[in-house]
């Protein structure tokens, strides 16, 4: 056994390097794989082949002395994404009771090659070692999150591919999709064709942190997501192991939905989709016809996305056009609520029912705790730890997404002072590894409601996919191994070590992370 770290991020749950000779990959490899594996195996060749041009055979079977070989586990695994992995000499060895164990095996079979295996054209003329290592591995969450806002900026579909792509490699599970704002909505929905037609359109955006009075940048903004769009990167996620999980907001972040739509708010005359950050007064009406709306909106979300969740936003409702509208005021009367914060945790509930009723599980931001939680609602806790505290001791289910650590538009560095400009700073991937995700005040039983971490890629100040890129790596790097790992994972050098081998990883596919040289030793 050696001591060297395995390159694998994220650490897996156990692992031992061996010293001995490593399995070297050739054109006369086999692999084998039963029917339920196939697919993983699949993208292993698939992988294989691009990086090398071999066009390895793939059996069902085979005595071949050379080869890749998957099983299903004899013994009971911990769950689907459980796998192990043996590589020596003589062969690989993956095992799994299901096909997303052996995805996830497959990626950290692939850790131990050289970072060449993930190139995008072949290598000629180098050689394939992988190191010799046996690994058992499962994940300590099943909710291993990333949210990404395509409504500030949005992003081109090839772009958010590459991301899943790499999200995947780190097995991350759930690509949060937050399609919609106050600056853009960014989802066709055929119904109401004024949302995009108006609403995903912006002629300009504010500069810097300024107000409007300082300016806008003039230029325009304006895109959405067909709905065949939409269908392929489900499937194209859904090969990766992750799933889609689609944001509509309510009842604020609306200013867009409204400016296309303007009964559906509350005043005389609608604001414009907006060109300015922070947060806005615009919210949804409660009248009938806006719930018919809502409904029938989410009746082609749930088509387009399989996910057995559906997120509902719920965050940074602010109430003044409530206070002052006279239909809201006697609504709140007629329902015998107390105020405001109890209509919009009644408005959640009316849609957690209409949800309930399509097989679908609501989320919320913590925000949906105020006024009383829905019966069967989970939280994204983003406002520090109190929201996911919370919601655990009410017997409702949280995924953990603490701004303090997990919010990756926050720049990297202790002050913004030489980095691209962004909303707040001070976020090292350190302070991101460093985040321990079950709350102390919480005892087992409840703790066992903390289903997960995820961490945030809000875009007010990420206009291309290389900015999302730079803000995301290596922090996520970090994230993901607070999301996968055992709560008693290797400290933060260790990470680095094996950080230093996975940069380049990321280099060989053109990931644009930030280079993490305050931590080089002079
Ligand atoms: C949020 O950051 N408004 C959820």
């Amino acid at each position: 056994m050696s001591s060297t770290p395995l390159p694998i991020i994220p650490q897996p749950k156990r692992a031992q390097r061996f010293e001995g000779p490593a399995f070297n990959l050739t054109a006369d490899t086999v692999i084998t794989a039963p029917t339920e594996l196939h697919s993983a195996a699949q993208r292993l060749a698939v992988r294989i082949e691009t990086a090398t041009h071999w066009k390895l055979p793939m059996l069902e079977s085979s005595d071949a002395a050379n080869r890749i070989e998957f099983q299903m586990a004899k013994a009971s695994l911990e769950n689907n994404e459980a796998y192990t992995l043996k590589v020596t000499a003589e062969g690989v060895l993956i095992t799994a009771t299901h096909g997303s164990g052996a995805f996830y095996g497959v990626q950290s079979l692939l850790q131990l090659f050289p970072a060449a295996i993930y190139d995008a054209q072949p290598r000629p003329n180098i050689e394939w070692p992988a190191i010799a290592a046996e690994i058992e591995d499962a994940p300590r969450f099943p909710w291993r999150g990333v949210m990404l806002d395509s409504s500030r900026y949005f992003q081109p579909v090839d772009a958010i591919k590459k991301y899943i792509d790499v999200l995947s490699q780190h097995k991350i599970n759930v690509f949060h999709w937050h399609l919609v704002d106050d600056q853009g909505w960014r989802l066709e929905i055929k119904k109401y064709p004024k949302l995009t037609e108006i609403g995903s359109k912006r002629p300009e955006t504010i500069s810097g942190h300024g107000t409007l009075e300082l300016g806008g940048d003039g230029q325009p903004i304006e895109g959405f997501y067909s709905q065949d769009e939409v269908r392929d990167l489900v499937a194209y996620a859904s090969q990766r192991h992750v799933h889609i999980l689609p944001e509509i907001e309510m009842p604020g972040h609306a200013q867009a939905v409204v400016a296309a739509y303007p009964e559906l708010g509350l005043l005389d005359e609608a604001k414009p989709v907006s060109c300015i950050w922070g947060i806005h007064e615009t919210l949804f009406n409660t009248k009938p016809a806006t719930f018919d709306f809502i409904k029938d909106v989410l009746d082609e979300v749930i088509t387009l996305f399989p996910f057995e969740y559906l997120h509902v936003g719920g965050d940074e409702a602010i109430k003044p056009q409530w206070k002052k509208d006279p239909y809201t005021q006697a609504h709140i009367k007629a329902l015998g609520l107390k105020d405001e914060d109890e209509l919009q945790s009644w408005f959640i509930r009316e849609i957690e029912t209409f949800l309930q009723t399509k097989n679908r599980k609501l989320v919320g931001w913590d925000e949906i705790l105020e006024g009383g939680l829905a019966p069967g609602a989970t939280v994204m806790s983003w406002r520090g730890i109190e929201g996911g505290i919370e919601a655990a001791r009410q017997g409702n289910d949280a995924i953990m997404c603490a701004n303090p650590y997990l919010y990756f538009d926050y720049s990297q560095a202790e002050t913004n002072e030489n980095e691209p400009l962004a909303i707040r700073d001070n976020l090292s991937i350190e302070k991101a590894h460093s985040y321990e995700p079950i709350p102390a005040e919480l005892n087992e039983e409840q703790a066992k409601h903390i289903i997960g971490v995820q961490s945030q890629l809000w875009t007010e100040y990420i206009a291309t996919p290389s900015r999302l890129e730079y803000m995301s790596f290596p922090r996520i790097c970090a994230s993901a191994e607070v999301a996968w790992s055992p709560r008693e994972r290797p400290d933060f050098p260790h990470f680095l070590n094996r950080l230093c081998t996975h940069l380049r990883r990321l280099d060989v596919q053109d990931v644009r992370y930030r280079a993490p040289l305050e931590y080089v030793k002079a």
